[in-house]
Order: structure tokens, then sequence, then C-alpha cells
């Protein structure tokens, strides 16, 4: 059976980590972003990265996890505050449990986009202020390499 990881990124974090988690995964798994695929049903094992918007997944990524039954499932996430992302993967993670196998869940910071960074720090001064990674500076990836490691060995563990 086939396996595929899929992803859904805006300002390009999650791809990036997108990237690294499909390097280290088994060789002939497909690597698709959101709006190249709806059906999964020829896929066991399904790898689904999102961003979160709001406090949530993010809708396209959303939708993937919605039509996910009995499948081998992985996931992953890039947020702009941790603390908030926490609770989205939380929530991902709980509702795939109930209709599939987890594999592995993993989250980190991403660079927050500049045009919304104003009311992040506007709502959240104090934990902007101590999340050092919520200001990635433009010409450093993000996530940062240290996070794409965690995440590549995380998956290596998991799918052995
Ligand atoms: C409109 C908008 C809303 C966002 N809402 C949240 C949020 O509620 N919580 C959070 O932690 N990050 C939030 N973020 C930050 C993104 O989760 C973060 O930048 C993420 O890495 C974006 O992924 P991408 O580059 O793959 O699109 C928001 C970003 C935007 C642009």
């Amino acid at each position: 059976m086939k396996s595929i990881l899929v992803y859904s990124s805006k300002t390009g974090n999650t791809e990036r980590l997108a990237k690294a988690i499909h390097s280290t995964l088994p060789e002939g798994t497909e690597f698709k972003s959101v709006d190249e695929i709806d059906n999964f049903d020829d896929y066991e094992t399904v790898i689904v990265g999102f961003h979160v918007i709001n406090g949530k997944v993010d809708k396209k990524a959303q939708a993937v996890l919605d039509q996910l039954k009995g499948k081998k499932v992985g996931l992953f996430a890039t947020t702009g505050l941790l603390f908030l992302g926490g609770k989205a993967i939380t929530e991902a993670r709980d509702q795939i449990e109930e209709n599939n196998e987890l594999l592995c869940a993993y989250i980190c910071p991403g660079r927050i986009d500049p045009a919304v960074e104003g009311k992040f720090k506007e709502a959240f001064p104090k934990y902007c202020d101590i999340i050092d990674d919520a200001h990635i500076p433009e010409d450093v990836g993000a996530p940062l390499d240290k996070y794409l490691e965690e995440a590549k060995n995380l998956y290596n563990q998991s799918l052995k």
C-alpha cells in the first residue's frame, strides 16, 4: 500500500518542515501540497502537516484530517506561539486517534507573517517577549534547523 506526506503551508514554514520530514521517510513516499490531492483512499499511511490559524488547524489540512479513517497517520505542524499551537495539535491528535493509528505528532515554532506579527505582540506581549523563536529573523530559515532535526529523528523512530 502507498504512503504520502501532504502539507498545508501559506508562508513557507510548514513546507520547509515537510521537506525535512519527507527526506527521512521510506523511499517512494509521495509528497504533495493539500492543493494537489483530496482523496486518500489509496494510501495506507498519511503524514499530514498543517499550520495554526486562529488557534486551530488550518482549514485545508482540517479537511484532510476529517476524511482519514483506518490509516496510519503522522502529524506535524508549525505555529507562531507554541502555547497556542499546542492546543491545535492536541485536538488533531485526539481526532485522529478516534479512527486511526497515530504514528507520532510534532509541532514547532514558525516565523510569524510580518503582516500579523504586530497583532500577536499586542495580544500576547508577555509570550512574544519570552518566546524568541516567534521572532526568527528573515534571513534565517524557519523552522530553525534544530527543529527540523528534531522532527526527522522523531519520524525516523516512529516509522521503524
Ligand atoms: C492570519 C494568521 C493567523 C495566525 N494565527 C495563529 C494562532 O492563532 N496561533 C499561533 O500560534 N500562530 C498563528 N499564526 C502563525 C502561524 O501559525 C505560523 O506563522 C505558521 O508557521 C505559518 O505556517 P506557514 O508558513 O506554513 O503558512 C497565524 C498566522 C497568520 C498569518
